[in-house]
Order: structure tokens, then C-alpha cells, then sequence
């Protein structure tokens, strides 16, 4: 999970990819660099901290060059400091790297390179294995290297004596490439690459692509030129820039109405869920005796929504398996299970490649996916795009709530699939659905009022979040948000269980977060909250509009979400708890853009 640029053409390589980089630094910002191919000299900039801090270096030397790598960094071998950061060079060869090299150590050993590295990473050692095999042909040399080569990469090289050219080449990782005005480009995303063009194209897995001022060229790795598949990024280019928000977290909490218009509205027709541009055949959903969803974080967070709506609506059993314990547990997965992968980067590897393996199990699958032409979605039988436009907060919003827009729809039509619904219950579902914006947009109006709610939590150290049922799903998700924006320690816990053992940890004032947002869990629900607030619990409540609440129960402050029907009412809850996170990290002046230790695609297993 690094970031990876690379520029040739008339303009200043320096200063676009600086640009670009920024644009990238969610995708790791322990150190960052870029090199600079300029009659046949490569010269280097690189350390450890944020492109800010490239900057000054760069604004101190300011090497000239209209071709260039530039490379943003989240540390996988060796620390962060500046002898790790990339670009790395080895002779004639310098080079940057997203994923991991398995065989490096192995490498190593073969190729003698003992004492002559001197960085702690993987990188530097394909650096090496590329010189070892570079006899004037960067084309063979890159095939050799990516032949000895165990684990995954996205690699983008200069030769020295390859003028203005740009090498690279992929397995897992991401690369996608384009031709601007007056050059080429190369990046791990295509947020860098829209404001210079939206046509671009994913770089196939092994094969070389060349980039040059004069155009783009691609190799399979036996050498033969191939075609280039075009694409267009559908992405707003000013969606890139924070448009007067401090932080993108914020920005992209305020797109979600039209985030989830966006995702909904192409696929209803006469006023019913309709996957017809996807192509999807009703009998995915007719077939399937099971469902399994696998993802990671946020992204499983609203699998088990997904599960809660599926069960309850369709009647079918549904799984929801974090990717990365999927491959470990033996999974029962065969040609009668529904595989859906759940990703916004779509290049999550634990997601990658627990969807490889179910797809060799003979599972029909389906991806829910928001970055286009992204692995997963490749990978997957089918994809349903989230339209929520780039996401660059590395904390999850509206990615989520996009997706659960789109696991709505899926429920929707699993159900006409199934003859489940009549015309009015499925008339009623769809025009609550499309409720969801503007209710969400009553909630985004009272963030003054959400503002003040998390100065309760704002110097915890622990908070809990209890709840049954779906709201305890919203719970799971509202807690990740408070954890990796503000580093306030939390744990969503299904309230009926808390009285098993970890009741044990409340104490007086220790601050709870409640949701009740489901009729039918409504009473247990506040009698387990009457359970923490008899032992001191400080609780915050979150609960229906126009919902009554015993007298002499203590609150330390309620807010009132607007009425849904309630498998709706994850998404007003949710906007309130992403709200809730995000005003605690501001408040505690934290860089709620790019937490400490994370990144924004986690493409290492
Ligand atoms: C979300 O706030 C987190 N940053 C993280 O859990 C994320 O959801 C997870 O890494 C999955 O990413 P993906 O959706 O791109 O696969």
C-alpha cells in the first residue's frame, strides 16, 4: 500500500509529481521521494515524513527533468527513515515499488548482493536483480527480473541510458497508465491521473508498458506488442480537491446524499432494482442456496448489514467473513454459494484473494466495488460499481454507505427474483430507498448539534458502543471510525452479551454510546443501557425521533434521528456516528485525512 507516479513529457516532472503524490498520500505516508531522469543523470530526492517535507527538499535543490518516478511509502521491510524511502537505485537502474517481494532474502543469497544494499528493503534488491539482467534492452531485462520474482509489485523504472523513457510492470499491486497533453503518465490510482485526462487504461498483470512523450506502449512478456484497453474515468476532476473542507473526511461525509443518489438512481427503472447494465442474470440470485460476503474493515461493516437485510427480507443464510481469516478457516464455499467481495479500492488483497479462492471453489460471484477497473472487480464474475466518486480519506464513508445503497438494491431484486414481494411491499421498500438522501441531508444539517455531542467523548479513553441487532452492526462500523480517526480506544459490544463479562470494565462516567433504532429490540435495548447507566455509565443515545423514553433515566445527551422504516435507519445513524468520529479527531487537532499507521488500500496480506 504505497503510492507510485511516474511522468514524462514536455511539462516539469518535478512539480506534477509532487502534485500527484498528494494526491496519492493516503495510500502510505511514512516517507516519500521521486528521481529525476535528465540527460542520462538520475538524481534523487527522498525522506522520511510527508510529501510536505519533499517539498522543502525539492524547493532546495529544485533538479530540473521532464521525466521522472515519485513514490509515497507505507513501511512494509525496514523502518521509516530516509535510506528505506524510495526511489531505490542499484547501477544504472533506479526504481519504486508497491507490494511485497516475497524471495527477497533469497535474492539476495543468489545474486551475491550481500553487503552491497544499502537500504532494509525488498525494493533495493529488485533494483539490483534488474541491473543484474539490463544488457541494453530494458523490455528483456524487466522480463527476466519479473520471472525470479516471488510476491506482488507494481514497479515503475529508469534506465539511464533510456532517455525520457519510463519502464513498468505489475502483478496484484495496482498501475494504471495515460497520455496527457504533451506526455504520459503512470500512478497506483487513478485520482492522480484525472486532472490531466480521464481516458486511461489498468495495466495488465505481466506486461511491460513503456511510457515516452510520444505515446504509450505494451508487451506481453514475451515480447509481443498489445492492444491497449482505454477506459474513462467518470470522476469529476475538481472531486479530486478538498473544494474548502479542512479535511476529505468531512467533504466526503457531505457528498454521501449524492453519493447514494449517484449509486441508486441508474438502477431503478419504473421505480424497481434493476442490475440490467451489469449484466447480472436473475438466476445469481434465484440459484444461490447461500451467501457469503468477504471484505475487510468498514467494507465488512456493511456486509453485515447486508446479512441483517438478506436474512430477515429473503430468507436465506448469509456469512459475512473477514477476508483475511477467510482462506484459514476452511470455507464451505461451492457452486450453491453467492460469493459477494465488498471493496472501495477494489485492491485490498485479503478481499483478492479469498474471492480467487472461492471463485476455484466454483462460486458464482459478484464484487461492490467504487474504484473502476479496479482487480477485484476484474476478478469477480460480476461488479456493481458504488458511484461515490474517489474516496480519499483513509477513514471509509461514504464508500459505505454507497455500498450498503447498492446491498439495498441487491435485496430488492433477490426478492422480485424470488417472487418474495408483492408490488406494494416492494413499491414500499423502493421509495424508502430513495428517501435516503434527503433523510441523510436532515442529519448533515444538524452536524453543529453532532459537533457538540462528541465533546462528550472528546478526552475518553474508552468508549463503548452497545446495541442489538442491525444497530449493533452500525455500532461496529461507528466505533472503527472513532478508533482510527482519533485513536480513542472503543468497542462495540452486542449489548445483550455485556452482562457476560465485559460489563466488568464500567465504571462511573465511562462514556457509552447507544443506538436503538429497531422496534422490535427497542425494550431490551434500554434495559441493557439501564444495566450501564446503574453503574455510572455516561450514555449518549441515539434513538428514533418521536420515540418515548422512561422519565429518571439518566442521558448525557440524546439525539433524535429522523424516522425511517427501520432497516433504513443504518444510514441517518451511521452519518451521525461518521460526524461523531470526525469532530472528536478534529477537535484533538489530529490529521484526520491520514491517521498514524494507516493507509488507504491495504494491498499486503
Ligand atoms: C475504513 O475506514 C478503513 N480505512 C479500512 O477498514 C477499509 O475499510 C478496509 O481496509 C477495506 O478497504 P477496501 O474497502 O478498499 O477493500
Amino acid at each position: 500500500m504505497c503510492g507510485i507516479i511516474g511522468y514524462t513529457g514536455k511539462g516539469k516532472a518535478a512539480q506534477i509529481m509532487l502534485d500527484a503524490l498528494e494526491l496519492l498520500e493516503y495510500r502510505g505516508y511514512d516517507s516519500a521521494g521521486i528521481a529525476l531522469l535528465n540527460q542520462g543523470h538520475t538524481q534523487i530526492l527522498k525522506s522520511a515524513g510527508r510529501v510536505k517535507d519533499l517539498r522543502k527538499l525539492y524547493a532546495g535543490q529544485k533538479p530540473d527533468g521532464q521525466c521522472g518516478i515519485g513514490h509515497t511509502r507505507w513501511a512494509t521491510h525496514g523502518g521509516v527513515c530516509d535510506k528505506n524511502a524510495h526511489p531505490h537505485r542499484f547501477g544504472r537502474i533506479t526504481l519504486i515499488h508497491n507490494g511485497i517481494i516475497e524471495n527477497y532474502r533469497e535474492l539476495i543469497e543468489k545474486y551475491h548482493l550481500q553487503g552491497k544494499l544499502e537500504s532494509e528493503t525488498d525494493t533495493e534488491v529488485v533494483a539490483a536483480v534488474v541491473e543484474r539482467f539490463y544488457t541494453g534492452d530494458p523490455y528483456s531485462a524487466l522480463r527476466r527480473t519479473v520471472l525470479k520474482l516471488k510476491g506482488t509489485f507494481a514497479l515503475a523504472v529508469l534506465f539511464d541510458d533510456q532517455p525520457d523513457k519510463i519502464f513498468a510492470v505489475r502483478n496484484v499491486s495496482p498501475i494504471v497508465a495515460a497520455v496527457t497533453d504533451g506526455g504520459a503518465m503512470l500512478s497506483s490510482d487513478v485520482a492522480a491521473i484525472v486532472p490531466y485526462t480521464q481516458d486511461y487504461f489498468v495495466v495488465p498483470e505481466f506486461h511491460v508498458v513503456s511510457l515516452s512523450p510520444e505515446g504509450i506502449e505494451l508487451f506481453d512478456l514475451s515480447g509481443d506488442r498489445e492492444e491497449i484497453e482505454w477506459m474513462k474515468a467518470d470522476w469529476d476532476v475538481g472531486k479530486s480537491g478538498k473544494e474548502g473542507y479542512p479535511f476529505y473526511m468531512e467533504k466526503e461525509i457531505m457528498e454521501q446524499p449524492d453519493a447514494v443518489r449517484e449509486t441508486i438512481l441508474p438502477r431503478i427503472r419504473n421505480g424497481k432494482p434493476d442490475f440490467s447494465q451489469e449484466g447480472i442474470p436473475d438466476e445469481m440470485f434465484v440459484d444461490c442456496k447461500r451467501i457469503c460476503v468477504i471484505a475487510c474493515g468498514t467494507a465488512m461493516h456493511a456486509g453485515l448489514v447486508g446479512k441483517s437485510l438478506i436474512q430477515a427480507m429473503i430468507g436465506i443464510h448469509v456469512d459475512v467473513v473477514m477476508a483475511s481469516e477467510f482462506m484459514y478457516n476452511d470455507p464451505v464455499v461451492d457452486k450453491e454459494t453467492l460469493v459477494i467481495a465488498i471493496s472501495q479500492s477494489g485492491e485490498t488483497i485479503d478481499t483478492l484473494e479469498a474471492l480467487k479462492f472461492a471463485r476455484k471453489c466454483g462460486s458464482p460471484s459478484i464484487s461492490i466495488v467504487n474504484v473502476k477497473g479496479a482487480s477485484i472487480a476484474r476478478a469477480s464474475e460480476y461488479v456493481v460499481y458504488t458511484n461515490a466518486g474517489p474516496e480519499i480519506a483513509v477513514a471509509s464513508t461514504k464508500a459505505y454507505t454507497t455500498q450498503l445503497a447498492v446491498l439495498y438494491l441487491l435485496t430488492a431484486r433477490m426478492a422480485m427474483a424470488r417472487n418474495l414481494w408483492d408490488e406494494k411491499k416492494l413499491t414500499g421498500y423502493m421509495q424508502e430507498l430513495s428517501r435516503v438522501p434527503e433523510v441523510m441531508e436532515q442529519v448533515l444539517k444538524t452536524k453543529e448539534e453532532i459537533h457538540r455531542l462528541a465533546g462528550v467523548i472528546l478526552n475518553a479513553k474508552d468508549v463503548f458502543m452497545i446495541g442489538r441487532g442491525l444497530d449493533y452492526s452500525i455500532l461496529l462500523e461507528g466505533s472503527l471510525k472513532l478508533k482510527e480517526v482519533s485513536y480513542i480506544h472503543s468497542e462495540a459490544y452486542a449489548s445483550g452479551e455485556l452482562k457476560h463479562g465485559t460489563i466488568a470494565l464500567i465504571t462511573e462516567d465511562t462514556p457509552v454510546i447507544a443506538v436503538v433504532t429497531q422496534d422490535k429490540l427497542k425494550s431490551k435495548e434500554l434495559s441493557n443501557i439501564r444495566e450501564v447507566q446503574s453503574r455510572g455509565a455516561r450514555v449518549l443515545l441515539l434513538i428514533k425521533e418521536n420515540e418515548a423514553l422512561e422519565e429518571g433515566q439518566e442521558w448525557s445527551c440524546v439525539y433524535r434521528l429522523p424516522k425511517m422504516e427501520d432497516s433504513f435507519m443504518v444510514m441517518p445513524a451511521s452519518v451521525v456516528l461518521q460526524l461523531i468520529a470526525y469532530y472528536v479527531s478534529l477537535d484533538k487537532g489530529l490529521d484526520v485525512d491520514k491517521p498514524r499507521n494507516l493507509a488507504k488500500v491495504v494491498t499486503v496480506e
